[in-house]
């Protein structure tokens, strides 16, 4: 009898480890002999701890469980599926999971994530031994012809990145993973290394073998400790199983892989300051161009994409470039993992192909506030994402469309707020962590937020607020145009985007600033 209790960072957090150790107790207290695998989680965070039961009928789920739980839990015989007031079917057949086109997260909570074997028998290396077959030119075409845009946000396609790396010449190449996961209400890239890191291995590895790059790291943000477990365990038995190292799988193709684990500056997930700090120095934005695809990591050709893009492409190449392009929306293919957080009742990851609307992923898929409370504000796109008003709530998910109203989809986050939310503290919230997270590189950025947070609290304090509402807008457009990176360039959105769309927010008033 097989038990799968979740051992992914949210399920712990809400007391998932003291369950399963409770249940093994109780299991042979009663002599009942059951397999307790520790499996990642699929991404139903409102569910969570959720224990699911290996059944001929399917896997069947047992939601919100705590300790309290356990003994009613054997008295009702959950091991054989039995009933349960806290019983929800079988978990495949939820309205939530079952509406998603799940492409990259189909092993999520479904697998062991350190069992290789596991992995093996749900599809699990059928990219890599495609791309082995196709050869570096191929596997570059296919990721090109997939549509792939980087999922970090900035959606440039993968496969032209590749292509750069693959025709530059130099003695060495370098594949990166921006694993320093640091919006706002995001988790899929969490979600993949503690569910299912030997897919982001086995990405890793097709992109080296693509562009002619031996050594691959994964920059891994410190406040993933589980994350950095699993993905070292996970090399090792990839290593130990040769699917890392000398001669790959048996072919003449070479790759290693190492975490690196960052301290914790949001800049670092911007590409070059992660590149200064991968190097052992201060994470510090460098000037683009030259691009790292051209010199990136000590100086030399390196692809870097986020965790998100390169573990979409072992389906690609095990499933065909055409299967993952043929959905999605506009020049916007395949699939996006939305990661639903903030005031929602059903927070948790939604991978769905693009062109869904803002407002079914967060009325219809996300079921509206946790708090019952009409929604306000959606913040798209992480702390640097424009706020959306259900008023715009027709945008279709789409990274042109959302450019097109003055946002941007970013890593896929999706922060909800309801109507208790106070925009104007929002907006100065945003030149708050810009003034806080600047690298300090350039004028805009660093002294731009602080004069930002300053001016706000003077039209908090009804200091001509007018003349510093305009002052703001101006600032803004000084940020947008004159900043190096993203960091003071983006800054901007949230804080325009909660001007326009809720002015009525800020009308001189006391600003709660604690
Ligand atoms: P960017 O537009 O400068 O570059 C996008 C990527 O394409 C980079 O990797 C760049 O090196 C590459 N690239 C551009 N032209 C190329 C060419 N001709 N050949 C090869 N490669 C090329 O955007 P940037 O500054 O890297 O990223 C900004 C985005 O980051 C924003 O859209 C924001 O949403 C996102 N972001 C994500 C965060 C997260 O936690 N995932 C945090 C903060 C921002
Ligand atoms: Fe650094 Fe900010 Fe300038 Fe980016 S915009 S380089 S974070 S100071």
């Amino acid at each position: 009898m097989k038990i799968f209790i979740p051992r992914d960072m949210a399920a712990v957090a809400v007391g998932a480890d003291h369950l399963a150790t409770a249940i093994a107790a109780e299991a042979q207290a009663r002599n009942i002999p059951l397999t307790i695998i520790r499996n990642g989680s699929r991404g139903l965070f409102w569910l969570e701890p959720l224990i699911e039961v290996a059944t001929a009928a399917g896997r069947i789920g047992y939601a919100n469980l705590s300790v309290a739980d356990v003994p009613s839990l054997f008295e009702s015989r959950f091991f054989e599926g039995g009933p349960h007031d806290r019983c929800i079917g079988v978990v495949e057949r939820l309205p939530y999971l079952a509406r998603q086109t799940r492409f990259t997260f189909a092993r999520a909570g479904v697998i062991d994530p350190v069992s290789l074997d596991d992995y093996r028998r749900h599809g699990g290396y059928r990219g890599l031994e495609t791309a082995l077959s196709l050869g570096p030119a191929a596997i570059v075409a296919a990721v090109k012809e997939s549509g792939l845009r980087g999922r970090g946000g900035a959606g440039f396609p993968t496969g032209i990145k590749w292509e750069t790396v693959a025709r530059a010449s130099a003695p060495r190449k370098y594949i990166v993973c921006n694993a320093d996961e640091g919006d706002s209400g995001t988790f899929a890239d969490r979600l993949i290394m503690e569910a299912d890191p030997f897919m982001l291995i086995e990405g890793m590895t097709i992109a080296g073998i693509a562009v002619g790059a031996t050594q691959g790291y994964i920059y891994l943000r410190s406040e993933y400790p589980f994350a950095i477990r699993i993905m070292n365990e996970a090399i090792a038995i990839a290593t130990r199983a040769g699917w890392l190292g000398r001669g790959i799988a048996g072919s003449r193709f070479d790759f290693d892989l190492e975490v690196r684990v960052g301290a914790g500056a949001y800049v670092c997930g911007e590409e070059t300051a992660l590149l200064e700090s991968l190097e052992g120095k201060r994470g510090q934005v460098r000037a683009k161009p030259p691009l790292p695809a051209i010199k990136g990591l000590f100086g030399q050709p390196t692809v870097i994409n986020n965790t998100i893009s390169l573990a979409s492409v072992p389906f690609i190449l095990a499933e065909g470039a055409q299967r993952y392009a043929e959905i999605g929306y506009g020049r916007s293919r395949g699939t996006m993992p939305v990661q639903l957080a903030g005031n929602i009742r059903h927070g948790g990851l939604f991978e769905c192909a693009f062109g869904i609307t803002l407002g079914e992923l967060i009325e219809d898929v996300g079921g509206g506030t946790a708090s019952g409370r009409p929604v306000r504000a959606v913040q798209a796109g992480g702390p640097l994402g424009a706020y959306f008003p259900p008023a715009l709530f027709d945008t279709p998910y789409d990274y042109e469309a959302f450019a097109k109203r003055d946002g941007l989809i970013g890593h896929g986050g999706l922060v909800v707020f309801d109507e208790t939310a106070d925009m104007a503290k929002m907006a100065r919230f945003a030149m708050e962590f810009c003034a806080h997270e600047s690298c300090g590189k350039c004028t805009p950025c660093r002294i731009g937020a602080v004069r930002g947070v300053e001016t706000f609290d003077k039209i908090a304090a009804g200091i001509e607020p007018e003349q510093n509402l305009a002052l703001v807008r101006d600032l803004c457009e000084t940020m947008k145009l004159g900043s190096l990176c993203a960091m003071g360039g983006f800054t901007p959105y949230p804080v325009l985007s909660a001007m326009n769309h809720f002015p009525e927010d800020f009308a001189a008033k006391p600003l709660p600033l604690a």
